[in-house]
């Protein structure tokens, strides 16, 4: 034992079901639905699915049995369980929850808020016999390019105000009477709203032709490195790896805890609600196909445009209840945003706590506020422009590459065997010695490929076709600025004792 940060009381989850809920609300989230079907479209229809599962299983699950295992073990945040491998490697851990807090949750509520505006718009389909000059034009007021801001979209302003105000009201209650009450409740609402969405869209005529197109394979699709590169992204940013979520989410477990039943029920059962949530996307989308004798290319044409344009249209076109079924949908997206987004900032709250000690109140507060102000760039006439790049680069980059520091970080410098026989110890169902390979050569090295890649295929093609200079700007700097946060806040000393295990 080592002198150096220590810990009084920790928050726990009340139960083990409270726990995997929260985990699962916070995998399971917009990505699952609107990012999902859309990659899924994009990249050879049911062939994406190959590399989605081998992505799952040879990066996602080993991680995730990473994060809960060094989570758990280290009884700390995403920085401190990283301080108590090596007080080097702290700034990995607040890179993490510093560009997950200020980037994705920025611009990831902002896309909740528009769900709750599409949520009263259903009521009487305002969006109208146009989706696509609604959404773009009246309701964004998207301007001609990223440098273009624009004005401030007063009515997504308000929902953004609603949001942020859920955020502090659940993660301000604290774990057990916040976080775990909140996902009880959102769960189950989650997976009944689904359902209903799914068998509701599976009666549609042309349904059968949508699920072709979601899972006929064109095997031709893998032999491009761009698929691979987005089913690796994919899988981080719906399992919640990279975000320090995992990580200090399993720091509220009780001492005997099955580390490795928890990894694969969160990661099986997110994968296949994304899948199962497909049918419903796929199905609405055939039948619109269908009715409006349309292409399916021309129906789906941008991932956002899934989510705002196609389904919209598709809503409008619907002969029973149409108001009913945008409802439904709408709300899906929202709950299943907002237990995500609850689980960001509970990563960066539990890691300002654990350093600084400071409480939960006045550090929920705080970031809030921030965190509504630091939104409404991204609820400006230019903010699409800005999410599409914040979210390419936080997202391709970011959370890749905390992977990869994650694993070396743990497997090379702490040793991957001295966590397996931690977590052995304390799970009925075991891992073995596969894991140590996967975590010490198989997940760095495929990252490591499937960045470099991603880098030199950037170089020769600017993401979206966007400037140079903007690339520069607002995606790359966002990465750095944020590393350079990370490592002054990671500079910063202890208020505690720290306990190296
Ligand atoms: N895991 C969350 C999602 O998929 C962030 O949306």
């Amino acid at each position: 034992m080592q002198e150096g940060i220590m810990q009084p009381h920790r928050a726990q989850w009340k139960t083990r079901m409270g726990f995997l809920l929260a985990a699962l609300g916070s995998a399971v989230g917009l990505g699952n639905i609107w990012r999902f079907s859309y990659l899924c479209y994009k990249n050879g229809g049911g062939a994406f699915l190959i590399p989605y599962f081998i992505a799952l299983l040879i990066a996602g699950i080993p991680l995730m049995i990473l994060e809960l295992g060094i989570g758990h073990k280290m009884r700390g945040s995403a920085p401190m369980s990283l301080a108590k491998i090596n007080p080097h490697w702290e700034w990995v851990g607040w890179w993490a929850v510093i560009f997950v807090m200020f980037g994705i949750v920025l611009y990831y509520s902002v896309i909740i808020s528009w769900c709750f505006n599409y949520l009263l718009y259903s009521i009487n389909l305002a969006w109208g016999d146009d989706p696509n000059d609604f959404f773009f034009k009246k309701f964004l007021g998207l301007t001609s390019g990223p440098q273009k801001i624009g004005n401030i979209r007063s009515s997504i302003l308000f929902s953004l105000a609603l949001v942020w105000f859920l955020n502090w009201f659940i993660v301000f209650r604290g774990i057990e009477k916040g976080i775990e009450r909140a996902n009880k409740i959102f769960m189950p609402l989650l997976f009944f709203l689904t359902a209903i969405l799914v068998f509701w869209s599976l009666r549609l005529p042309g349904a059968l032709e949508g699920i072709k197109i979601y899972l006929k394979p064109d095997f031709s699709a893998l032999a491009r490195p761009g698929v691979w590169v987005d089913a690796f992204s994919q899988i981080f940013f719906t399992l919640s790896l990279g975000f320090g979520i995992m990580i200090a989410y399993a720091s509220y477990l009780p001492r005997k805890s099955d580390i490795v039943h928890n990894a694969y029920t969160i990661s099986f059962l997110n994968c296949f609600y994304s899948f199962f949530a497909g049918f419903a996307v796929f199905s609405t989308i055939g039948y619109m196909a269908h009715h409006t004798g349309a292409k399916f290319q021309e129906v789906i044409r941008e991932s956002i445009g899934l989510a705002f344009v196609a389904y919209p249209k598709s809503i409008s076109l619907l002969p029973f209840l149409p108001q009913l079924f945008g409802i439904l949908f709408f709300t899906t997206l929202f709950v299943a945003g907002l237990s995500s987004s609850i689980s960001i900032i509970e990563a960066f709250t539990s890691a300002v706590m654990d350093k600084f000690n400071w409480k939960r109140k006045n550090v929920v507060t705080v970031l809030s506020i921030l965190g509504f102000s630091g939104s409404i760039i991204f609820v400006t006439g230019g903010g699409l422009y800005w999410i599409d790049i914040v979210d390419h680069f936080l997202s391709h980059y970011g959370l890749v590459m905390v992977g990869i520091l994650e694993a070396v970080a743990v497997a090379w410098i702490y040793k991957a065997h001295r966590v397996r026989d931690y977590i052995n110890h304390i799970s009925v169902l075991h891992i073995g010695r596969w894991w140590d390979i996967s975590v010490r050569y198989v997940v760095p090295g495929v990252l490591l490929l499937l960045l470099v890649n991603g880098i030199v295929h950037e170089v020769s093609h600017p993401y979206g076709g966007y400037s140079w200079i903007t690339i520069i700007l607002v995606g790359r700097d966002w990465l750095i600025y944020t590393l350079f946060a990370a490592f002054i806040v990671a500079m910063r000393p202890w208020k505690k004792t720290l306990h190296i295990e």
